[in-house]
């Protein structure tokens, strides 16, 4: 694993940015896997300028997103889906049924997870998965329990997310109670996983997932058992690290 501290936001979605880019280029059919949040917003909008500056081509590229909020159309403002056209898609030159995000208004959310498992399978493997992290630890919707789960399922979200994604909705009651997830098996069969971490409410789960002990109570905590994972995240967010390693310099691989 290595880590790169970025002095604040700006330079980790540089850094993250220019990451996702390379395997762009050195790839042109990669396939991207996505996520949402406020962590990933600047890493975007690099990304759009550098296609806008003739710098990026996504037209061969297929992208997978990590979640969806159950009951949300993609119409929704606060849907993923939404999010994702906002600020990405409808900004590069991506062939829309190259993107691919659960369906959060499936009749039938169960036969969702299959479906959205079996279309991971069919597109091999995931050439990168960018990853936020939930002030608890979790990863896409995979919130703290006594087991990790494998493939896309239904979860029941933490009180703690709901309270924190509050902030895109005009009320903590509008935030949906469940969410379709890739799993933890899902995501850890990625080649390549890059994790982004920003602001002080995340420094101590950043710690506890990267080094604390491996456990479902702590999802991001898994990712210590990949073994091609970049960390990018900016010094707020590595406040409890740096005092815990002692480290002072702008790479640290352990
Ligand atoms: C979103 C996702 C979540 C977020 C996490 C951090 O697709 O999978 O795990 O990455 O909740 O959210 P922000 O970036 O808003 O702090």
């Amino acid at each position: 694993m290595r880590i790169y501290a970025a002095a604040d936001y700006e330079e980790m979605s540089q850094r993250a940015a220019s990451i996702l880019a390379a395997h762009v280029i050195t790839k042109p059919d990669a396939v991207l896997g996505l996520a949402t949040g406020s962590t990933p917003i600047g890493t975007y909008d690099r990304l759009a300028a550098m296609h806008q500056k003739g710098m990026l081509d996504f037209s061969q590229v297929t992208t997978v997103n990590l979640d969806e909020y159950e009951g949300l159309s993609g119409e929704h403002p606060q849907s993923y889906r939404y999010f994702m056209n906002k600020h990405l898609f409808e900004r590069i030159n991506i062939p829309r049924e190259h993107t691919f995000i659960p369906d959060g208004l499936a009749k039938n959310s169960a036969e969702e997870c299959k479906r959205y498992t079996a279309l991971l399978h069919s597109l091999k493997n995931i050439d990168i998965q960018l990853l936020g992290i939930g002030s608890n630890g979790h990863i896409g919707f995979n919130e703290p329990s006594d087991s990790f789960c494998r493939d896309t399922h239904v979860v029941m979200l933490a009180e703690q997310t709901r309270k924190n994604n509050s902030r895109f909705f005009s009320s903590p009651e509008e935030v949906p109670a469940r969410a379709i997830t890739m799993g933890i098996g899902n995501i850890m069969s990625a080649e390549s996983i890059l994790l982004l971490a920003n602001g002080k409410n995340k420094s101590d789960a950043l710690f506890a997932a990267l080094f604390g002990p491996i456990t479902p109570k702590v999802p991001a905590s898994i990712l210590q058992f990949h073994n091609n994972v970049t960390v990018a995240a900016d010094e707020e967010a590595l406040c409890a690290i740096r005092e815990f390693t002692r480290w002072e310099g702008k790479i640290y691989d352990c």
